[in-house]
């Protein structure tokens, strides 16, 4: 059996397309709302070299796996996996591969929109100059106190919440709908290099405060201490979480990056392209880390803040610095840019596995899948005012504080992604013909780059992946 030239869905312009939307949907609030903030809450250094480690060796070889798949089957992941399971004469349950992923893609949508949400209400607050009153309070505990009600007024309030929601997922629907080629290869052209800059300019900010170096440290001072004994007994979860971030930030486990792989034109490379997308995307982390503990440090703050963590900070810096209000809102609008670029990766694969049933059109599939998992998403607006103290798993000590957002976006990052690419990687390194795989990457089996890469996705993988799961419930404590 053959298997598809081109995907139904159209293709995008050049192998730079690709890379700008792979890039656009690796770079979004993973970056610089959760790197942050779980940074912050899991002690800085050792947390940070366990993410980058992932990142290397499983995160890479993961992302060209799974890349692979896509460009392979052509369509969408429950399809190209059901080609591809038939190909490699496998059994068809590997189908539930596309449709695990379909799953994890609307509950992490679900709660992404929320965030994303909390950067557009940003907006028209930093542009007011809401937050130049930082100026005139005389104490960091005042400033603190200041920014932190304003984060407070916001999360607080469901129907604030709600409609920030709302409009956010309108706007990805549009996009969705518009397909491959139209407005997004467009956007994420520019945008990408417009945050860069600004970031670059908010380091710049962040080396003015007087605690630069406390930042730099807490992101770089290897202690894992810190890591394995967050409150003061041993838990494998920081090395968890570590792996979970470098599986979100890169959309990797749940055919985001196999869909746009499916649209990667007939010969890109794919060790190239994904290469570029990682480093990208790890840059822009770092970025991150680098301007919010300064500024955490320099004014007394607390790293391990929550996933209020950025809203709260960064406005401090908007209010005090030089243009701070245009800066904060250029900031802000290209946060909720990269965050619809992200968005639309996480629905694209439910959409293209509709609109290739042939029962429904790319619009009425788009809107389908959006209005779903804008109804799931109810869930986290109120998992912040109504349903704060509401603990559904409160009976196992793991999760004795998670409210309902803090759940899904534990099962979702921390355990469907990574399981995600556990199975690609097992897939694509044992059970496809080495001949068809080394067709895919152009390259010969027998070169150092094909083995190294066989290498990390058939051991380093599954064992690294087993290996932290295991830490994680307690085995080796
Ligand atoms: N990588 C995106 C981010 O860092 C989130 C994402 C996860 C997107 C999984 C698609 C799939 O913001």
């Amino acid at each position: 059996m053959s298997t598809p030239e081109t995907s139904i869905h159209g293709e995008w312009s050049s192998r730079l397309a690709f890379i700008l939307a792979a890039t656009g949907s690796a770079v979004g609030l993973g970056n610089i709302w959760r790197f942050p903030y779980i940074t912050g809450e899991y002690g800085g250094g050792a947390f940070v070299i366990v993410y980058l480690l992932c990142i290397a060796l499983i995160g890479l070889p993961v992302m060209m796996a799974e890349v692979l798949l896509g460009k392979r089957g052509r369509s969408s992941p429950i399809n190209s996996m059901r080609i591809l399971a038939q190909e490699a004469k496998r059994t068809r349950w590997w189908q539930a591969l596309g449709w695990a992923g379909v799953v994890a893609g609307f509950l992490i949508l679900s709660f992404y929109s929320i965030i994303a949400g909390w950067a557009l209400a940003y907006i028209p607050r930093v542009a007011s100059g809401m937050f130049t009153v930082v100026n005139d309070l005389s104490t960091t505990k005042e400033v603190a106190d200041f920014v932190g009600a304003r984060f407070g007024d916001l999360v607080g309030d469901p129907l604030r919440l709600l409609a920030w929601h709302t409009a956010f997922m309108i706007v990805t629907i549009t996009m969705v709908a518009g397909g491959v080629q139209g407005g997004l290869e467009r956007a994420v052209r520019w945008m990408m290099p417009a945050l860069f800059i600004v970031l670059l300019v908010l380091v710049g900010y962040a080396m003015s405060t007087p605690k630069f170096m406390d930042g730099v440290h807490f992101m770089f001072d290897v202690d894992f201490h810190k890591l394995f004994y967050p409150k003061g007994e041993f838990s494998g979860e920081g090395v968890l979480v570590a792996m979970g971030q470098a599986f979100f930030s890169l959309s990797l486990g749940m055919g985001a990056i196999m869909v746009y792989g499916a649209y990667l034109p007939k010969h890109a490379s794919i060790a190239q392209t994904t290469t570029a997308v990682v480093v990208a995307d790890t840059f822009i982390a770092i970025l991150a880390g680098l301007i919010i503990f300064p500024i955490v440090f320099s004014n007394g703050l607390e790293p391990g803040g929550g996933a209020g963590l950025v809203f709260k900070i960064l406005p401090i810096a908007f209010g005090q610095m030089p243009f701070g209000s245009v800066m904060g809102t250029l900031f802000f609008v290209l946060l909720a840019l990269a965050a619809w670029s992200s968005a639309i990766s996480l629905i694209e694969p439910a959409v293209a596995w509709l609109v290739e049933t042939g029962k429904f059109s790319r619009l009425s599939a788009t809107i389908g899948c959006g209005v779903a998992a804008w109804l799931v998403g109810f869930a986290t607006v109120f998992s912040f005012n109504i349903w704060s103290g509401v603990h559904p798993l409160s009976m196992f000590s793991a999760f004795k504080d998670k409210t309902l957002f803090n759940l899904i976006e534990y099962l979702t990052t921390n355990i469907m992604l990574p399981l995600g690419g556990l199975f690609i990687a097992i897939f694509v390194a044992w059970l496809m013909k080495r001949q068809i795989v080394a067709e895919e990457l152009e390259s010969s089996p027998e070169s150092f780059g094909y083995r190294l890469w066989q290498f990390l996705l058939r051991y380093v993988t599954p064992l690294g992946v087993g290996l932290v799961f295991l830490n994680a419930i307690g085995v080796f404590s």
